[in-house]
């Protein structure tokens, strides 16, 4: 399973890619005002900077909601990086534009998918990715990881090519959950990567280690 950081905050993104183990990042424009980027040149300079830290996939979302505009917007953006991939938003122009990139061979990721039936209208239009939120399911007491579940069912009947991607990941357990159900990659906060290291035995083991071979090289 892949994993991408979800955030646009460039010290976590530094700091994931560090550990080695990161695969790409997804952001928002939630998450781009949570860091304070506003204005074009300024959102553009970001997923820039973005890029030169990672060497995976970065998503960059349109803001558009007509078919015109996210075709605009997605070239400009899919024109900064190789790495760019374009997130659009389930919605009815989003699966036209989504078939446009396809088409064009520029990579998509199609976000705010909530149900199996808006899965598989990404995977048609040749999304490279598509998002289901699971915690913002479980938020609203559905079952998120049974989304990821039926998804894979689906596109395992028909071999669809469009990777799962596990996003609202929330915590720890929903990376190792997305795992076991074989999502594709999961996007979550530095905290549910870093919560993979933790176990007390792991703790108590290196401190005995350390210890004995004090006492035998004191
Ligand atoms: C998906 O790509 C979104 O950026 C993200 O995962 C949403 O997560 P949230 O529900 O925690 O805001």
């Amino acid at each position: 399973m892949k994993f991408f950081i979800d955030t646009a905050n460039l010290d976590q993104i530094a700091e994931a890619q560090g550990l080695g183990v990161l695969d790409g990042v997804t952001t928002n424009p939630s998450l781009m005002a949570k860091e304070g980027i506003t204005g074009e040149q300024n959102i553009i300079n970001h997923y820039k900077a973005i890029c030169d830290i990672v060497d995976g996939h970065v998503s960059a979302e349109v803001i558009s909601t007509d078919f015109k505009g996210m075709v605009e917007e997605g070239e400009k953006l899919a024109a900064l990086n190789d790495q760019i991939v374009v997130k659009l938003p389930m919605i009815k122009d989003g699966v036209k534009a989504c078939k446009y990139f396809s088409d064009k061979g520029i990579k998509t990721n199609v976000t705010l998918v909530f149900s199996p039936g808006q899965a598989i209208l990404a995977a048609k239009a040749g999304a490279t990715y598509v998002s289901p939120f699971i915690g913002r399911l479980d938020d609203i007491s559905t079952d998120g990881l049974n989304l990821i579940s039926e998804i894979r069912h689906i596109y395992d009947n028909y071999g669809f090519e469009t990777e799962i991607l596990a996003a609202s990941v929330r915590h720890t357990m929903h990376v190792i959950d997305c795992a076991k159900i074989g999502a594709d990659v999961m996007t979550g906060p530095l905290s549910s990567i870093e919560g993979l290291l933790k176990h007390p035995l792991t703790d108590i083991g290196l401190e005995k280690f350390l210890a004995d071979y004090k006492k035998g090289n004191s």
